[in-house]
Parts: C-alpha cells; sequence; structure tokens
C-alpha cells in the first residue's frame, strides 16, 4: 500500500512566517510544502532549515523546460533531499525521462516526483481558445497522467474528485496527490471543487495537501490534528 500522508500547504512569504508556523507544532513533525513564493524569496536555505528540523519536503516548483535543463535543474534538487518535488506534463515525455535521470542519485534513491497534468484554473475553454487543444478536459488529464507514468512518474497532482479515475486508469499505485481540501463546516475560500479529508480517505487519494484549513485556523496545530484524524484514521 502507499504511504499516505497529510501536506501543510506553507503559502507564506517569509522564512521568518514559515518558521513562526512551524513552531506551533511540538510533538508532530507535518509534511510541509513549500511553493515558488516561498522558494523564490529565500532560496535553496528554506529547504535546508526545515529538513533541518525535521519535516519531509514537497517541493512545489512546476518545471516545464527542455529536456536537459530540467534533468540538470532535478539533479539539484535531488541534492538539496527534498522528498517529493513535481513538472508539468506538458513539457512532454523526454522532459520527464530527463527529469527522473536527474534525480536519480548515484545509490539509485530519488525524490518522488509528480506530474502536475492540467492546473486546474485552467478551464476546457481556455484549454481549446488559448491552446488550441480540442479533447474533453478529463481526457486529457488522464492522457498526461498515462504519459507520466509510462515516463517513470510516481503520480499526479490531481483534484480529489479525479483520484479514482487516475487510479482506475494508471493503478493504485500510482499516486494521487490531491489540494483542494476543506473541512465540512469550513470556508471554501477560492478552492471551487473541494472535499473533507475525510472523503478524500474513502476515494483512494494517497497525499491531500492542505493550506489555509491549518494555516489560517485559530488553532493549527489542533487542525492539523483534525485533518489527520479524518484522512489517515488516527
Ligand atoms: O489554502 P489551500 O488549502 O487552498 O492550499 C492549497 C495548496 O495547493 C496551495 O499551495 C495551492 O497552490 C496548491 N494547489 C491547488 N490546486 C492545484 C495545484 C496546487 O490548490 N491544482
Amino acid at each position: 500500500m502507499n504511504a499516505k500522508d497529510v501536506i501543510i500547504a506553507c503559502d507564506f512569504a517569509s522564512c521568518e512566517d514559515c518558521m513562526k508556523f512551524l513552531d506551533l507544532f511540538k510533538e508532530e513533525k507535518p509534511y510541509v510544502k513549500i511553493g515558488m513564493e516561498l522558494f523564490y524569496a529565500e532560496g535553496p536555505s528554506i529547504v535546508r532549515e526545515i529538513k533541518r528540523r525535521g519535516h519531509k519536503i514537497f517541493l512545489d516548483l512546476k518545471l516545464h523546460d527542455i529536456p536537459n535543463t530540467v534533468k540538470k535543474s532535478m539533479k539539484v534538487l535531488s541534492n538539496l533531499d527534498v522528498d517529493m518535488c513535481n513538472l508539468h506534463a506538458s513539457g512532454a515525455s523526454a522532459m520527464m525521462s530527463a527529469a527522473i535521470e536527474g534525480l536519480t542519485r548515484p545509490d539509485g534513491t530519488r525524490p518522488l516526483l509528480i506530474a502536475v497534468t492540467q492546473l486546474t484554473s485552467t478551464s476546457e475553454e481556455v484549454m481549446k481558445k488559448d491552446l488550441l487543444i480540442d479533447r474533453p478536459l478529463p481526457e486529457v488529464v488522464m492522457h498526461y497522467a498515462e504519459n507520466a507514468k509510462a515516463a517513470g512518474l510516481d503520480g499526479v497532482v490531481c483534484s480529489p474528485l479525479e483520484a479514482e479515475k487516475v487510479h482506475s486508469v494508471c493503478g493504485n499505485g500510482f499516486l494521487t496527490v490531491t489540494p483542494g481540501i476543506r473541512f465540512a463546516d469550513g470556508e471554501k475560500g477560492d478552492q471551487v471543487r473541494v472535499m473533507t479529508p475525510a472523503d478524500a480517505r474513502e476515494i483512494g487519494s494517497d497525499y491531500i495537501v492542505v493550506g489555509r484549513p491549518i494555516t489560517a485556523a485559530a488553532d493549527p496545530v489542533a487542525a492539523y490534528r483534525r485533518c489527520v484524524k479524518e484522512f489517515l484514521g488516527k
């Protein structure tokens, strides 16, 4: 069975804000997602500091470039010892294979590599008009997921509503990393298609990515524990 976990999206603007938040956790070491904002503001030192504190890290930089550049950049991320990183599947198969090569360390280990299929901000209309992609959005998402699997990637970022379909097409061992998580009694914010941690567990999501329901909660540690309880059942 795949390892399952709750990943906190640490969408903070500075190292100081992020550390203030992580300092709240005295007993557990949550899996942390670092996105572009924090990484571009603070650089690799933020990754080293959070690793030093004992957290696992999903570095969400969504690489997309020519295969050689992605391969060399992935080597840098691998040396930073992140646990999970990602790229755009639209960079195509050669880029994804090159990414795996770059990530793989001399001892054969590597961080998990996850593909973004279509961004959830891209509607079918935008796909048709801006990208000249005429196929239905779900078909494109599943095709990109299959390409990612064929290139040797470990899974995809997707809506929790797509996780079951991804598993049926790519197999249960292929990871689904799902943002868009909200408590049943919580604010949706700008997320449209959302699911509770308990429902994400039911449909077989492997990792849930949770930001504001934890980071903006009055008691973030209690909110994190509630997520873990609902999603992991412990
Ligand atoms: O605060 P919230 O729970 O909405 O945060 C979700 C996190 O997941 C954010 O970091 C957001 O950028 C990320 N994400 C998302 N939808 C995607 C891909 C990533 O919400 N399709």
